[in-house]
């Protein structure tokens, strides 16, 4: 049975119904009958959705075809190019003076982009690509801070027809490296360095090092944020600002026409090898589902100041920052910096000067938030915001409740969406219609069949806790893993092969009500501050370190961070653990993986519970650490 419960979010029976006014003014005030109409028939309903929110270069022949399920095709037969609909078609309207991107540096810089300047600039930047050798088909990474030239990239690599790989920026060395070559990208856009808590992060030496490391890279282009010191090697580094100078540069540049399966984006998650997972997106499918959720379940407006707080560099940017607000003609802003820095009110200051009227962010951001105190918030007119969300990891009710009454100001809906880097949009989530309980995503999103059931496939009873499946094919979700389809089986649809259905690593219940209560992962990921990272690469860079032999990690259950990583490590022959050696592993995983890796704990052992066929059984190292019944032993090696 599924156990490794990370947060308690206990159902419960407090709920929360939406004011006459919300209902009133929702984009969609009948969305519960709209919902049951979709689970009727719900390709249906992404069929006119398809057709009410994109303008297609030439109409799809088939909604979805199933016939090589579950490689399942969405539109089949449509041309597309989500930069069209994101950019391009706003550019030559009267939208094209709003602003499509409000940015706030760290250090307090602004800028800000109307649609036809950041078409413009994103043009310019295809351009560039292009005079790299970048044309369709080919793979692009991205390494950067949380700029707008971010964003930029990703959009001029689709306009061109080529597919981006973004690598969050908090990662290091060796995964960039790891990234960079499963892509096989020989264009690499980087920054010079990023601002985080008024420290500079050396973005070009790490990204110097990967490439050393995978060496198919050709050419490397220089984002100047920091201004701090940097090797540009001649020939392959080329600075941004200098290539925007040149003739080749221009500010028009053709939008590639894209069949709706052609590949978008891939974007890496962690895995249960060290290998990573690049999940594919394609073209037409994924902006189907994300301008919908986006325009439901936030109920954007055109006068809205739409803050999605995450990174772009993990699935919620790229939907919710980038492609879905720009598909709906949304102004969006982006800061780049850290919650609370300098001040615990720096975000509460930005709601008010942008006048931000819906907020979506972590849990664990939240959280962090209110270890400050509401007397933060209070120095701040909150009263722009009409909505508030929540993703990444279940929100425990306490500070569901905080964010309600102190952010927003108990008139705010809050949005509690789940969803996955595979689904591409949210799939569990109410809308401001739909009555909420603290802790909850309430219901599968209109179109979205999605249940618990048991290991045989039974659905479970009302509070039992069980597998979190998909039932149904939906347009936003992940077509294959890169260069690996049989891991795309493998991963996703073999624990309930018999059935056709996709399994997401959750587990779950439901209650009486129907309303969905995540639990946490059944897998070997762990979300540290919503983070998603895989214990497997964690491990691996544990292990490149020469006096580590093997190491296993788990996530522990915290406060603030929602998990923590515990590792244990058995050394070689000959080596004694010590503080200082736990010390100089954490700097080693900083070094090779990132910052969010590093374990909060490093405990030295003799030997690791395995089963019988090699297999490190992290269930029940997880037990131990806290102090659980070890459960079902019977595969363990003896
Ligand atoms: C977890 C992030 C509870 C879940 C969009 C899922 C959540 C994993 C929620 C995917 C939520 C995401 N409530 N748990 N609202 N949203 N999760 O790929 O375990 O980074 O499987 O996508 O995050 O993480 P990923």
């Amino acid at each position: 049975m599924p156990n490794g419960a990370d947060i308690s979010t206990a159902p419960s029976s407090e709920i929360y119904y939406p004011s006459d006014e919300v209902v009133a003014n929702a984009n969609v005030p009948d969305y519960m009958e709209v919902r049951e109409e979709a689970l009727k028939d719900p390709v249906a309903f992404w069929d006119a959705r398809a057709k009410e929110f994109l303008d297609w270069y030439e109409p799809y022949e088939q909604v979805l075809d199933d016939s090589n399920a579950p490689f399942y095709k969405w539109f089949a037969g449509g041309k597309t190019n989500i930069v069209h609909n994101a950019l391009d078609r706003h550019a030559q309207s009267w939208r094209k003076n709003k602003l499509a991107m409000i940015w706030e540096g760290e250090n307090g810089d602004q800028r800000m982009f109307s649609y036809f300047s950041l078409w413009k600039a994103v043009n310019r930047f295809a351009n560039i690509l292009k005079s790299m050798g970048v044309q369709k088909g080919d793979t692009v990474t991205i390494y950067m801070g949380r700029v707008p030239e971010l964003p930029i990239a990703m959009l001029a690599t689709v306009k061109l027809g080529a597919i981006h790989s973004v690598v969050y920026g908090g990662f290091s060395e060796q995964a960039l490296a790891n990234r960079i070559t499963d892509a096989q990208s020989k264009v690499l856009v980087t920054c010079d360095g990023a601002w985080l808590r008024g420290k500079t992060v050396n973005l070009k030496d790490i990204a110097d090092e990967a490439v050393s490391r995978s060496p198919v890279v050709q050419k490397v282009i220089v984002y100047k944020r920091t201004g701090q010191d940097v090797e540009m090697v001649p020939g392959r580094d080329f600075w941004w600002h200098d290539l925007e100078k040149l003739p080749i540069a221009s500010p028009y540049c053709e939008t590639e026409v894209m069949d709706a399966e052609d590949p978008l984006f891939i974007l890496y998650t962690s895995g249960t090898t060290g290998k990573p997972k690049g999940v594919l997106h394609t073209c037409g499918g994924y902006q189907v589902h994300i301008a919908t959720t986006l325009k439901y379940v936030f109920d954007l407006k055109e006068e809205d100041r739409w803050w999605c707080a995450a990174d772009p560099g993990w699935i919620t940017g790229h939907s919710y920052i980038v492609y879905a607000p720009l598909i709906l003609g949304a102004t969006s802003f982006i800061y780049e910096g850290a919650p609370g820095y300098p001040y615990p009110d720096r975000w509460w200051k930005m709601v008010e000067r942008y006048n931000i009227s819906i907020l979506y962010t972590a849990p664990t951001a939240i959280r962090a938030l209110m270890r400050f105190g509401e007397a933060w918030a209070e120095r701040h007119d909150l009263s722009s915001l009409r909505l508030l969300g929540s993703v990444g990891e279940p929100i425990n009710p306490e500070a569901w409740r905080w964010y309600y009454k102190h952010i927003g100001q108990e008139k705010c809906p809050i949005m509690d969406t789940w969803w996955q880097t595979e689904t591409g949009g949210f799939m569990i989530t109410p809308t401001p219609v739909v009555p909420l309980k603290p802790g909850s995503g309430t219901l599968p999103f209109a179109g979205v069949v999605a249940d618990v059931v048991r290991a045989n496939g039974e659905t479970c009873d009302p509070n039992e806790d069980g597998y979190l499946v998909l039932k149904q094919p939906w347009p936003g979700m992940a077509r294959t893993v890169w260069g690996d389809p049989d891991r795309y089986v493998e991963t996703y649809w073999s624990e309930f092969r018999d059935f056709g259905w996709y399994f997401t690593g959750d587990s779950a219940r439901k209650d009486d009500d129907g309303y969905f209560w995540i639990i946490g992962r059944m897998d070997d990921v762990i979300k540290v501050s919503g983070y998603r990272l895989g214990t497997a690469e964690i491990e691996s860079a544990l292990v490149s370190h020469a006096k580590v032999a093997e190491a296993a990690c788990i996530g522990v259950p915290d406060e603030l961070r929602g998990n923590v990583i515990h590792a244990f490590c058995i050394l070689n022959a000959g080596e004694t653990g010590s503080e200082d050696l736990a010390q100089e592993l954490k700097q080693h995983v900083r070094h090779e993986v990132g910052p969010i890796a590093v374990p909060a704990a490093i405990e030295f052992v003799d030997n690791l519970p395995k089963t019988r066929s090699g297999k490190i059984m992290r269930r029940l190292l997880k037990a131990q650490v806290l102090g659980q019944p070890l459960g079902d032993t019977s595969t363990l090696a003896g």
